[in-house]
């Protein structure tokens, strides 16, 4: 039993391990952290207005080929026939990647920082550059939303304990797009929300059918156990009677 519980807890330990491996990645920025995209995977009303901005912003360059016989997708108007399939050459001569698995790849906090770290940069061809990925091919999209940042003269580092920088301590807003900060950032979780959806479909039914495997494992662990004690009352009773003989 104790090598049992050992073992547990070696595996849990090594999950969290890896989680931590894979969680950040440093940009040019030294210090830069990825924020936590504030997103809640069961929610299914940010899914779909994801899905909506989506269809809207940023299928004319990107394809999200595994969402093609999605319900959700389909009814936010993601089809298969209005994805960029028949594109030849692209500005800068970079093809916009597939979303689908996007979620998975980068991860979501790494999306939803992306998506806030444009800043304008004269030196580029698209006129911005990204703090989390530089000299991205991508324009700013989402500046008619969030508006117009620049670099800061000033970089205020936020000094926590390891000195670590959030995106907007890298940036100043010149202009305010139409939507308030507090709006955009409501707007980037509902499209990270799609995204790791997409990479996902079947998350939400994965968990539910896990907690009735939990259940069933709960309910044969006390069968098994009676059982084994059933067996073990015979074998006692025959070795307590051997020793007596
Ligand atoms: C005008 C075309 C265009 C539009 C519209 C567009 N993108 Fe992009 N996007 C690009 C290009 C090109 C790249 C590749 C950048 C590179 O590799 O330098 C890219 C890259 C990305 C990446 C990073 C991919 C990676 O892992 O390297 C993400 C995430 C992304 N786009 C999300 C979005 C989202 C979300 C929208 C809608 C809000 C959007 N894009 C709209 C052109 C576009």
């Amino acid at each position: 039993m104790l090598r049992f519980i050992l073992l547990l807890l070696l595996i849990c330990f090594f999950s969290g391990v890896s989680a931590v491996a894979f969680a950040e990645e440093a940009g040019q920025f030294e210090h830069l952290v990825l924020a936590t995209a504030p997103i809640n995977t069961s929610d299914m009303a940010s899914i779909k207005r994801g899905a909506k901005f989506f269809a809207t912003n940023c299928m004319s360059c990107h394809t999200l080929m595994y969402m093609r016989y999605d319900p959700v997708a389909q009814e936010a108007g993601i089809t298969y026939e209005k994805m960029p399939l028949n594109v030849k050459t692209w500005p800068l001569g970079v093809k916009p990647p597939d979303l689908s698995l996007e979620a998975s790849i980068r991860g979501v906090n790494w999306i939803y920082t992306y998506l806030h770290s444009f800043y304008q940069d004269p030196a580029r061809p698209t006129g911005v550059n990204n703090l989390l990925f530089p000299s991205t091919a991508m324009p700013n999209i989402v500046a008619p939303y969030q508006g117009d940042q620049v670099l800061a003269p000033v970089i205020h580092d936020a000094g926590g304990m390891y000195g670590n920088t959030e995106w907007y301590d890298l940036v100043v807003l010149t202009r305010q797009g139409t939507m308030t900060p507090e709006q955009f950032d409501g707007t980037i979780a509902d499209v990270v929300n799609f995204l790791a959806y997409a990479a996902e479909p079947y998350r939400i039914e994965q968990h539910r059918i896990g907690w009735w495997v939990l259940g069933f494992l709960a309910v044969l662990f006390v069968l098994m156990y009676l059982l084994k004690r059933e067996y073990w009352k015979e074998v006692k009773k025959h070795k307590e009677g051997e020793r007596w003989n």
